[in-house]
């Protein structure tokens, strides 16, 4: 939404991305190198953000770029169509060039430009005009961008987010043609992000899936803390309101740093000074800040709570990282214990600590799972 302070619930705009600069510019280095990568993470730590910003400065330096959400495509005609106009606009600087040729292709008038600028990438009227069929459509897709950079002697890099939903958009055959196309294209880098991480982790880390060591997969890192403050500061700042170095530590030690819980408080707590007639953060807006941030995310971690407790002995052994609880408890065979901690760190919900201790990813999970389990149905 516009003119919301602190961006919620989708990729942020330029303005609002928190650096992890050396990541982001580490991933170009490789991408501009022809390196192809794979970004797994959870959901909402920005993953999409993250890659918005990184074909923005390709982009800025004279690349070709284009993006694909298949969370949003439902055929594999969907999935051609938006490829090739992410491909095209590059050229034609139009959004929906294929749609566009395609719908004005019936009334001849109108398509000349736009059918002259396409000329050479066999994009006449004939192509426009037969109903093509999705195969056919798909594999020129699929061979555009190479094409296409070719022909204007760019470098290309190309997003697909959420890509392990490629098989629910097309079906499983679809990783085996994609690879066949792509692993001869020269002028084209490929950047494979997911939310599903273990499925992310087979297609591309499994001898037998077709994406076999296509990528380098690389962590995302958190936000640097020093990111987090500066930009904290200086957003409240523009509108006035005077927060403390101190403060903003504490915001950042409720919320470990994580990309939409900081921002969800951050956005929480302006609404609250707002409500209150005030400009400057006090520890007691900090709270309601919090509190409510806390109730807003309710629904989410019912959610994910819902599933994770489909697993056996993954509530308790919940609880009892929640708790601070010693994990190989009398009652709990410790090989199930093992599985359970193993399972809830291949979701990225706790991350190792020390020896035998554990902490939560995001730590207001934590805070709504002792309010769940001292408090059930609160
Ligand atoms: N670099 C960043 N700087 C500031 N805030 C961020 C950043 N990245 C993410 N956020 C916050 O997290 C939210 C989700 O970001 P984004 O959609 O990029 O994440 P994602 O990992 O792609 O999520 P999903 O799994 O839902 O696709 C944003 O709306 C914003 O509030
Ligand atoms: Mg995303």
């Amino acid at each position: 939404m516009p003119g919301k302070l602190f961006p919620l619930g989708g990729p942020v705009p330029e303005r609002d991305v928190v650096d992890r600069e050396d990541f982001i510019v580490s991933l170009q280095t490789r991408l501009v190198e022809g390196q192809s990568i794979m970004l797994a993470g959870p959901r909402r730590i920005g993953k999409t953000s993250l890659a918005n910003e990184v074909l923005r400065r390709a982009k800025n330096e004279g690349f070709y770029t284009a993006a694909v959400d298949f969370f949003r495509l439902s055929s594999k005609r969907d999935f051609a169509v938006s490829l090739i106009n992410a491909c095209l606009e590059n050229r034609t600087g139009v959004r929906r060039t294929f749609d566009n040729l395609k719908d004005r292709a019936k009334s001849i008038v109108g398509t000349a430009k736009l059918t002259l600028k396409l000329e050479d990438l066999e994009f006449g009227i004939g192509f426009l005009h037969d109903e093509q069929n999705d195969d056919v459509l798909l594999d020129y897709a699929l061979d555009l961008p190479d094409v296409l950079a070719k022909h204007d002697k760019k470098s290309m890099v190309i997003l697909f987010d959420e890509f392990q939903d490629a098989s629910r958009v097309a079906d499983a055959g679809i990783y085996k043609k994609m690879r066949s196309h792509f692993q001869n294209q020269e002028s084209v880098a490929y950047m494979f992000l997911g939310s599903k991480e273990g499925i992310m982790d087979t297609l591309f880390g499994s001898r037998k899936e077709a994406f076999y060591r296509f990528a380098t997969s690389l962590p995302i890192p958190p936000i640097p803390e020093n990111a987090w403050i500066k930009y904290i500061i200086k957003k409240y700042s523009d509108r006035g309101i005077n927060i403390e170095y101190e403060i903003v530590k504490e915001i950042l030690t409720r919320t470990g740093g994580h990309p939409q819980d900081t921002m969800l408080v951050c956005s929480e707590i302006f609404y609250a000074l707002l409500e209150a007639g005030e400009n400057t953060i006090t520890p007691g807006i900090v709270r309601l800040g919090y509190d409510r941030a806390l109730i807003t995310l309710t629904p989410v971690y019912d959610e994910i709570l819902d599933e994770l407790s489909q697993r056996f002995q993954v509530r308790d052994v919940l609880k009892r990282i929640a708790f601070g609880k010693n994990i190989y408890a009398k009652n709990i065979n410790p090989n199930e214990a093992k599985r359970a901690i193993d399972y809830l760190i291949a979701k990225a919900i706790i991350q190792k600590a020390g020896r035998g201790s554990y902490t939560f990813v995001e730590p207001m999970f934590q805070a709504y799972l002792l309010r769940e389990f001292f408090n059930p149905g609160y």
